[in-house]
Order: structure tokens, then sequence, then C-alpha cells
């Protein structure tokens, strides 16, 4: 079963989702632990509710991003994870921090990467007129929400969507099952990240997958 570390800064909405397929068997693993650099993170209550070990670090504590990324490594070293997911985390890391774990590590982003990465990407959307919208889980690389993509599904923007709908529809309907999609194909080993490439159960994938 694998050991798996989640990061989170906020609501843990993506977390409750992983919890909950590594409690019915969907992902063959276990959280070892829960890392959030806020104290007042909502995920950090439904990690403690089921028994999961929680850290927290708070950026503001450190003179530095590498100061406060080395901090974060040794407590997340401490758990010997196997897989490091990122569950809504919302600091940018270093290159030292995703050295580290490298090709072990997945981020989940609210938008069809490439498209719009960065922060307000409901906003980015409506404001475009974009179509189409949706959720992206890829491999964390040094480019910031840039790694090698592996699952993504969309859905149609509604004339009437404003930036709370849109943001229910694509967490509920696509976040929440996409990541314990990714997760667990991690945790069975297959995913594998091979240079810029992803490889899934051996075969390189020439774009994501859809669900
Ligand atoms: C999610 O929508 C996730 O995709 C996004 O933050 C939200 C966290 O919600 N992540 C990013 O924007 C990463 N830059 P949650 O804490 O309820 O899972």
């Amino acid at each position: 079963s694998a050991r798996i570390a989640v990061l989170i800064s906020g609501t843990g909405r993506n977390l409750q989702a992983l919890i909950e397929a590594c409690a019915d068997g969907r992902i063959d693993g276990h959280i070892v632990c829960v890392l959030s650099n806020r104290a007042d993170a909502a995920g950090l209550e439904r990690a403690q509710q089921v028994g999961i070990a929680t850290e927290v670090l708070s950026h503001r504590d450190y003179e530095s991003r590498e100061a406060f990324d080395t901090a974060m490594i040794a407590r997340l070293l401490s758990h010997t994870p196997d897989i490091v997911v990122m569950a809504g985390f919302m600091r940018i890391l270093t290159p030292a921090f995703i050295a580290a774990f490298a090709g072990r590590m997945l981020n989940i982003h609210p938008s069809l990467l490439p498209r719009h990465p960065g922060l307000r990407t409901h906003e980015a959307v409506l404001a475009a007129g974009e179509r189409k919208h949706g959720a992206t889980v890829h491999f964390v690389t040094e480019e910031l929400d840039g790694g090698p993509l592996i699952i993504q599904d969309e859905l149609i923007v509604r004339a009437d969507d404003d930036v709370m709908t849109l943001a229910q529809r694509v967490m509920s309907g696509i976040e929440l099952k996409i990541y314990p999609q990714a997760v667990a194909w991690m945790a069975r080993g297959e995913l594998e990240l091979a240079g810029r490439q992803v490889r899934f159960k051996g075969q390189i994938l020439a774009g994501p997958l859809g669900r």
C-alpha cells in the first residue's frame, strides 16, 4: 500500500476525496500525513477526524522560500512518502523541493492546462469568453503549472455561469473524480515520469487521459 503525503492550504475537498478513495480501496494506499502552510486550513480537521497525522509549517516563520522548503522536505521525509500530492497547496515550490520528490509529485489545477496556469482560472475563462473549461492533474516539475499532463476532463461553459457556479462544477464534477483516479494509478505504479513524458502502463502518452 502506497504511502501518500498530501499538501494543502485550504478547504481540503480534494483531500477529502482522496481520504475516501483510500478508505474504500479505489486507491491502494494510505495517507501518512497532511501538511498545511496555514494553521487555519479546514482540511486539517478532515485529516484529524480520521486519525491522519498533520503537520503545520507556516511560510511566515521562515526568512526565505528556500528555508521554508528545506523545513517542509524534512517534515515530509520523516513520514517516508512514496507519493506527494498537492491538493490546493498555494505556495510556489523551489527547485530543491521539486528535486527531492521528482517523479513522485502530483498537482491538480482548475483549468484545461496548458490554458490558464496560475490563479483565478475561472475568472480568466469567463473573461476570455471560452466555451470549455475543466481541470487537469499533472506531474510537478520546475515549470509552474507546466509539468507533463496526466488526466484532464472538461465541461461546457453555460451562458449563465459565473465564477461561483463554474468553480463549483469544476470541483464537484471534475476535480473530485480525476484526482482519486490519478492517485490510484500512481499508487499502483502505473504512471511514470520519463523526462518530459508520461508513461501509463508502460506506454508513452501523447496527451492527457480522459476520464
Ligand atoms: C482546487 O480547486 C484546486 O484545483 C486549486 O485549489 C482548490 C483547492 O480546493 N488549486 C490551485 O489553484 C493550485 N494553484 P480544496 O482545498 O477544497 O481541494
